[in-house]
């Protein structure tokens, strides 16, 4: 016999529960189905073991998407302050970092807790380790998933099995197999908010100095951010690389600015007047970090004293630093992203609701759809806010 429910969840993840506990407080019957040994795996590992679980400054142009007026009716309607008013009330302390992004001053763990405290309240069921073998639409209405503990019946399904990155903490390509079993569309998928990868005389020129940070501004196709760039022994990484990242595909131009906000050749100018004798290296080390300025004036740049430089030559050094002529090769791919872009298309789902236009009570949440976030908070409010959004109606 299977049992039946209202709504079933498939993830317990974070916008599987935020769906399970406002469609339970509706007073629905909501199982939540999931194939890992715990819930919310990523967002214990997020933010450093601290979440970052919002970000102050949330709007549509934060995110990404083939569609992007589609996130902004789900996040006009459950806020950054909804969610902080949801952690206030659980008594979690938390403060800013950075450009808004909310931090748990303790752990991740608290922010799990809460979420499955509020689905215990809302009398929410949530199997873990829990393998769905089959999904089928019933003649009669609704849904039978058949999974490893039996059949459940669902008036309505919600799929926010997440995407594709971090598969050793359970990613799947679950959610897209579904879509596409009935019927709809699922747009490239791709690693987003990766590390790039650098190969030949690039790597060889830079893997010891993995660890180097600087701030640098990453531009590519028409988007930039200033922010820390970090040397790996694989590449570059930071938060400037991660969110051009999500802007990057192999063979586009990135931009690398090593002086942001700086004039370059008005400082170089200078520097010749003010100290003719002192090396490039010397006065670049007082710029950017010592190890980095030495291997530039090694690798990249002449190193000469100032007073050797001619007009056109310094005009030439600063324009290599505000665009270090480094090309990314890769990325390192779903094992270390972050996110997936790409996914379910936004075309067939409603924007208010989720719920797919073609096949009516299945619902698509979370970063299964193609909508994915800047790096900073803004994926998990997109979570948080679609699963409300579909948690209101399922
Ligand atoms: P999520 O991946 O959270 O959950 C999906 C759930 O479905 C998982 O529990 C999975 O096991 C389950 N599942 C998959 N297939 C299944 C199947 N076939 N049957 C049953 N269950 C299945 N974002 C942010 O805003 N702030 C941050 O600090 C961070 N930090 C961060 C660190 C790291 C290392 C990563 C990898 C990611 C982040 N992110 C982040 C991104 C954020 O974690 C991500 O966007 C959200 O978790 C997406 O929420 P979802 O609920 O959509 O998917």
């Amino acid at each position: 016999m299977a049992e039946a429910f209202d709504v079933v969840v498939v993830g317990a993840g974070a916008a599987g529960l935020m769906c399970a506990m406002t469609a339970g407080q509706r007073g629905r019957r909501v199982l939540v189905v999931e194939h890992a040994n715990k819930p919310g795996k990523k967002i214990l590992m997020s933010g450093g073991g601290r979440c970052n679980f919002t970000n102050i400054g949330t709007g549509p142009a934060n995110f990404l998407s083939a569609n992007p007026h589609y996130c902004k009716s789900a996040l006009a309607r459950y806020t950054p302050a909804d969610f902080i008013a949801l952690v206030e009330r659980h008594g979690i302390a938390y403060h800013e970092k950075e450009l808004g992004q909310l931090f748990c001053d303790e752990s991740s763990k608290q922010v799990v807790r809460m979420l499955l405290d509020e689905c215990g309240a809302a009398g929410v069921r949530i199997e873990i380790g829990c393998g769905i073998e089959d999904v089928r639409a019933r003649d009669e209405g609704g849904f039978a998933l058949r999974t490893a503990r039996g059949t459940f019946h669902a008036e309505s399904l919600v799929v926010a099995s997440g995407g594709l990155s971090i598969p050793s903490m359970g990613a799947s390509g679950f959610g897209y197999r579904l879509a596409q079993q009935f019927g709809h569309v699922v747009l490239p998928t791709r690693a987003g908010l990766v590390p790039l990868t650098l190969s030949g005389t690039h790597l060889e020129r830079l893997q010891d100095l993995s660890g180097v940070s600087l701030p640098v501004e990453a531009s590519c196709n028409g988007q930039s951010f200033r922010n820390f760039m970090l040397l790996t022994h694989r590449g570059l990484s930071g938060p400037s690389i991660l969110q051009i990242s999500s802007y990057w595909q192999p063979g586009d131009a990135l931009r690398l600015d090593l002086l942001p906000g700086a004039d370059a050749e008005a400082f170089l100018r200078a520097q010749r007047q003010a100290r003719p004798a002192a090396e490039l290296r010397t006065v670049l080390s007082e710029q950017l970090p010592k190890r980095f300025a030495q291997r530039l004036c090694e690798a990249w740049l002449p190193n000469r004293p100032m007073r050797q430089y001619g007009e056109r030559e310094l005009r030439d050094i600063a324009a290599q630093l505000h665009h270090w002529p480094v090309t990314a090769s890769g990325t390192e791919g779903y094992r270390t992203a972050e996110v997936t872009l790409g996914g379910v298309d936004t075309r067939e789902l409603s924007s208010a609701t989720m719920e797919s236009r073609r096949v009516p009570g299945l619902y698509f949440i979370g970063e299964v759809v193609d909508v994915t976030g800047w790096l900073g908070g803004y994926n998990f409010q997109w979570a948080w806010a679609s699963g409300h959004a579909a948690g209101e109606v399922a």
